[in-house]
Formats: structure tokens, C-alpha cells, sequence
């Protein structure tokens, strides 16, 4: 129980010096120190568009952790594409997910389904799956499952947010 405190303590220390380093420094440079201003050659147009399959191999479904995949999977930046990929029902299998942007932290928190959007429907998510483009900067996007009234976000853990970060200057990976 200590151990597992403990590395959650480290988790959330590790991603606030991330984040507040990300925040407090636009210019910062993964690994090359602080370059400010950014040269006017190193533009966006450079960095190759990043996708990323929400969940990897486990793909969009019931049960698996989507807040600590993104925790993970990040920092995402903008125009990264999330790529949600989920069967669609058919035949005897009448399994169902879908995905829907909420418009507030609050309504996100309480998988408020009335006030969100639905991006993808039951049927979008099949084949290459459904992309989803962090179009804007320093937005906070947050995604849910929108099936069973709310139940695949709360008990199935189908909820997760990313910040969409301004593009690093340089791309090092
Ligand atoms: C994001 O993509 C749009 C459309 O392709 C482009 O106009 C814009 O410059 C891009 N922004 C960044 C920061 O890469
Ligand atoms: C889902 O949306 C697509 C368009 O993206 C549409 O062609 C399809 O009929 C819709 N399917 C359902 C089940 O609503």
C-alpha cells in the first residue's frame, strides 16, 4: 500500500515538473536547454504530425484505464491525431461504443452526456478506426465513451483528457 502510494507520489511529481517546465517554458528544448526565441527555420511545418491509437493494443473498449494510458501517452501536441478504434455491433453482438467530447472538466468529471458531443458514433470506429485531430493549442480535450447512459465512462473507465501543447521546435523522436 506504501509502495503503491509511493509511486503514484512520483507519478504526479514527475508529470507536474513536466507539464510546469512545458507551461512555464514555451521555448524549452527537450534535451538542448532553453531557446528563446525560436529560430524561424525550425517552424512547424518540419515536425511530422504524430498519431496515436487511444489504449494502443488494447484499442477503445469497457474496462480498460484510458486516464492512465493518456497520462503515459503524452505530452500530446497540436495537431496530434488520437485514433479510437472499436467494432462496431453486429449480428448477436450487440456491443456498442462511441465517443463524445464533453465541453467542461466538470461535466467530463460527472460523465455528463447531455452536455457533451458525440464525435464518432457506434459504427465510426471500425476498419482504421475513427481520427480525431487536437486541432487547437493549449486546449484541454475531454474524450468518454457515450454508450449505457454514462456507464461505459464512470464504471468502464472510458474517459480520458489530453492537453494539446504548442509544437515543440525541434523533433527528437
Ligand atoms: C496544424 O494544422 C493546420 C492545418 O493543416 C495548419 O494550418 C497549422 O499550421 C498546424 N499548426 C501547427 C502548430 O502545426
Ligand atoms: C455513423 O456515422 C456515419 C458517418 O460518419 C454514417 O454513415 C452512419 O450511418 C452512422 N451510423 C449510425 C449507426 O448512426
Amino acid at each position: 500500500m506504501a509502495m503503491k502510494f509511493r509511486g503514484t507520489m512520483v507519478l504526479v511529481v514527475i508529470a507536474s515538473v513536466m507539464m510546469g517546465t512545458s507551461l512555464a517554458f514555451p521555448g524549452w528544448n527537450d534535451n538542448k536547454g532553453y531557446a528563446w526565441p525560436p529560430k524561424q527555420d525550425e517552424g512547424p511545418a518540419k515536425v511530422p504530425p504524430k498519431k496515436v491509437i487511444v489504449g494502443g493494443s488494447e484499442n477503445w473498449h469497457f474496462g480498460f484505464d484510458y486516464s492512465t494510458w493518456a497520462h503515459k501517452s503524452g505530452p500530446f501536441y497540436v495537431n496530434n491525431t488520437l485514433v479510437f478504434k472499436y467494432d462496431p455491433p453486429s449480428g448477436d453482438n450487440t456491443h456498442a461504443d462511441s465517443v463524445y467530447v464533453f465541453p467542461s472538466f466538470r461535466s467530463y468529471m460527472r460523465c455528463d452526456l447531455k452536455r457533451a458531443t458525440m464525435v464518432a458514433n457506434v459504427s465510426d470506429g471500425a476498419g482504421d478506426g475513427f481520427e480525431f485531430t487536437l486541432s487547437q493549442k493549449w486546449k484541454p480535450y475531454f474524450f468518454a465513451c457515450g454508450e449505457k447512459g454514462g456507464l461505459h465512462c464512470s464504471t468502464g473507465k472510458m474517459q480520458f483528457s489530453v492537453m494539446s501543447l504548442p509544437r515543440r521546435r525541434k523533433w527528437h523522436g
